[in-house]
């Protein structure tokens, strides 16, 4: 943890500033063990690197018991380090497109002059990396999980980056710190996505800007499936989730290779079938059943998205009408706006 974060960080329950105890190790100019002081005596850990801002995960103060840390961290865990690289190149492209940027030389314009960057929900740390990588001020990634100790490991060399574990309902900031929150495919996997995305949208300064994204509502017989799946698998272990992943990504795959496409005359327009031509992988995945599969993916991938959907514990759907209240109840105003059938995209900017 570089020294410049502390000044960035609060405590998360009274949001007043912290400092550090004086026995804290440093490395190379990096405090890597140690604990930050509340004004109230309040001490969090700093482990390998990385400010810990959350409860412990069997502490009975986390919302569902750390069944969302457990979780995630299992599935980041997954990941072999070459995984992430080609995994970066995927989720950067999908974000231009989804956040209305044209590549890395468009994004970089948009970080010139920002003064700080927090990615809520980082994962394995990816979006924070790219925003250091391509701007100048201090990032911040922050996840509830224990994935953020890999991600300070593979990107600890950049000087303005760190990582922290930090809860998004509880944010350890203190609000207008930021003048750009990312929180990527991650509120709606809170208890309280719009408490969530308040917290997130509090966090941002005069001129700053937020870049949400969060499942869209499906049709009604997908939604259904959803329900009942998510029931059962809420009482896997993960081993059997996985497993129940890699059927489903079988399915989609194979559903995939054979090319078959539908049309339909009618469709079923109350159900989310409109008409018109279909392939048939694509029909099945959006109204019925979630059973992904990508190519350019390839397989294990491919089975922690279907791993992503059925096993993390809060996944709510929402719809454009709330996102677009969400934004004008926190006084920020719509940039841009993307909606496609697995999720709504937007990037919203409070005035100076
Ligand atoms: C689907 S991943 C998205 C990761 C990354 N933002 C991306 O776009 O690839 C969701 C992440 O949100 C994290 N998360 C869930 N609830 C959280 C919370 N309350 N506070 C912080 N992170 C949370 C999970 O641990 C997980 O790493």
């Amino acid at each position: 943890m570089h020294p410049h974060l502390i000044d960035l960080l609060a405590d998360p329950r009274s949001r007043s500033p912290l400092t550090l105890e004086p026995d804290a190790a440093s490395v190379d100019g990096e405090i890597t063990a140690g604990f930050l002081r509340s004004q109230d005596g309040t001490r969090y850990e700093i482990r390998e690197g990385v400010a810990r801002m959350v409860p412990d995960v069997d502490s009975s103060v986390t919302v569902d018991e750390g069944a969302t840390q457990r979780s995630f961290g299992a599935k980041w865990a997954q990941y072999e380090e070459a995984e992430k690289d080609h995994l970066a190149d995927f989720q950067y492209r999908w974000f231009d497109e989804r956040f209305g940027f044209a590549g890395d030389e468009e994004f970089a314009s948009f970080l010139e002059g920002r003064r700080a960057i927090l990615d809520a929900g980082t994962g394995p740390g990816l979006c924070a990396a790219r925003c250091a990588r391509l701007g100048s001020a201090p990032v911040v990634g922050m996840d509830l999980s224990e994935s953020v100790t890999a991600a300070h490991r593979r990107y600890a060399d950049q000087a303005n980056l760190d990582y922290i574990q930090g809860d998004i309902l509880n944010p350890p900031f203190a609000p207008g710190t930021f003048d750009l929150v990312v929180a990527d495919q991650v509120l709606h996997h809170t208890p309280d996505c719009v408490g969530a995305f308040a917290r997130m949208a509090e966090l941002v300064a005069p001129g700053g800007q937020i870049a949400a994204y969060v499942y869209r509502k499906k049709p009604i017989i997908r939604e259904l499936v959803d329900d009942h799946v998510i029931d059962l698998t809420s009482r896997l272990s993960f081993e059997q989730c996985l497993e129940l992943s890699e059927q489903l990504t079988e399915l989609g795959r194979e559903l995939s290779r054979t090319e078959a496409r539908v049309t339909l005359e009618r469709g079923v327009p109350l159900l989310g079938i409109e008409p018109g031509e279909h392939d048939v992988q694509r029909l099945v995945y959006w109204t019925m059943l979630k059973c992904f599969w990508n190519e350019e993916l390839g397989w294990h991938q491919s089975v922690l998205v279907n791993y992503d959907w059925y096993s993390p514990v809060f996944r709510s759907r929402h719809t454009e009408e709330e996102v677009l209240g969400w934004c004008s109840d926190a006084g920020l105003e719509v940039e841009h706006l993307n909606v496609i059938e697995s999720g709504i995209s937007v990037r919203a900017s409070r005035a100076r």
